[in-house]
């Protein structure tokens, strides 16, 4: 749930790690400040080298930063004034991406490791009852006998997060848990944390560069761009509205437009673009004569033979590529000079009229954000992505 408690169960503060290296410093995280409430799952999203990895293992006390604080459950793991709680003591339990599977053990023995290991003795029974608990928790509890070097890669990532929950953590990390996975099967397992997560209340941190398992698993997102926040809120309010192009290109809202705001109403911005005028919602903070950019989301804009519009304004174009991407098309259009993509659901071959006729694109106002009030370098438009080979 995305209720914050006064007193949440992760907090870092102004959180600082610099690598020194041959080549010089790297400064992986650049003093971030962020909260996990009680039972709350937060992603880190970003793109590989932002720092989330870092990030996740500060927590967890296998890294050392260089600054800040970091509390778990209201105590102090680490302060930058000498404290540092050493990994083992510390309330948490971490999935890595590699799993780090034992493979000279069975299945058991993995998942009861944390428990033989501890600080705190665990009776034979208490060990059979708990590793069966978890092996029934990530739904493989006839696998318990098995060598490890018998499991497929699903089956490995299910024996790493039960060995994870076996000791009943307060905070579950998870370092890209399913990016070893292909395609079907990480979309499976997708589902399948999110009834975990749901059904232990845990809080998590889960690490990942995949917008849609951010979208799907979290209740907050936290958008990571070189060491630092880019932005945080729900799934729903760092995809509706992404405050800067960073996270537009991150959140697939790809196609950039400038403009010039003409008119405000109640809910509404009109724009003059270069092929018309467009409208989006209202966001606070602008006037007319302000220079914009706006966001187009590809999903948003429908192609049809008719001017007809009916949810938003409609605008002459003409289709350069088109593509055949499985469970939906994209086109890269043009709308005079400027080239967009679009994105439709619609795969039936023929969709659009053939043989030279003309083609309205419709852009409805929630199809725009404004994500700038200043007219932003416009990157040239990527060649269409290819399919996912299986
Ligand atoms: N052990 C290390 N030594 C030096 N540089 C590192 C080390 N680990 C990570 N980095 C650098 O720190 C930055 C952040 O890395 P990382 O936290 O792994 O990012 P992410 O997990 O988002 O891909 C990158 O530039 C990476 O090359
Ligand atoms: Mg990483």
């Amino acid at each position: 749930m995305t209720t914050q408690t006064a007193t949440p169960m992760l907090k870092v503060e102004d959180l600082v790690k610099t690598y020194k290296t041959d080549y010089g410093d790297v400064q992986a995280v650049r003093g971030i400040n962020f909260e996990v409430g009680v039972g709350e799952v937060v992603t880190l999203l970003g793109p590989s080298g932002c720092g989330k990895t870092t990030t996740l293992r500060c927590v967890a006390g296998l890294e050392r930063p260089d600054g800040g604080s970091i509390s778990i459950d209201s105590e102090r793991v680490y302060s930058d004034t000498g404290k540092h709680t050493p990994t083992h003591i510390r309330p948490i339990a971490m999935v890595f991406q590699s799993y780090a599977i034992w493979p000279h053990m069975s299945v058991f023995e993995n998942v009861a490791y944390p428990l033989k290991v501890g600080k705190v003795k665990f009776t034979k029974s208490d060990i059979h009852d708990r590793v069966s608990q978890a092996l029934a928790m990530v739904r493989i509890p006839e696998l318990a006998d098995r060598s490890a070097t018998m499991l497929s890669g699903g089956q490995q990532q299910r024996v790493a997060v039960a060995r994870a929950l076996v000791k009943e953590p307060k905070l579950l990390l998870l370092d890209e848990p399913l990016s070893n996975l292909d395609a079907k099967l990480r979309e499976d397992m997708r589902l399948e944390f999110k009834e975990l997560f749901n059904r232990t209340g845990i809080s998590a941190i889960y690490v990942t560069h995949d917008l849609l398992e951010a979208l799907v698993l979290s209740d907050k997102v936290i958008v990571m761009n070189h060491g630092d926040i880019a932005q945080e809120g729900t799934p729903r309010e760092v995809y509706s509205q992404p405050r800067d192009q960073f996270v537009a290109d991150f959140m697939g809202a790809g196609n950039l437009v400038p403009g010039e705001i003409t008119d405000i109403t109640a809910d509404r911005v009109s724009m003059n673009v270069s092929f018309g005028t467009l409208v989006a919602p209202l966001i606070p903070d602008v006037k007319a004569g302000d220079k914009v950019t706006i966001a187009i989301r590809p999903e948003s804009v429908f192609l049809s033979d008719s001017a007809a519009a009916q949810g938003g304004p409609s605008f002459e174009c003409s289709v350069t590529t088109e593509a055949f991407l499985g469970n939906h098309m994209e086109y890269l259009i043009k709308l005079g000079e400027q080239p967009l993509r679009v994105r439709s659901q619609n795969i039936n071959e023929g969709a659009l009229p053939q043989g030279g006729a003309t083609i309205y694109a419709q852009i409805p106002p929630d199809a725009c954000i404004i994500i700038s009030t200043d007219v932003l370098a416009e990157p040239a438009p990527d060649a269409i992505e290819q399919p996912e080979k299986p």
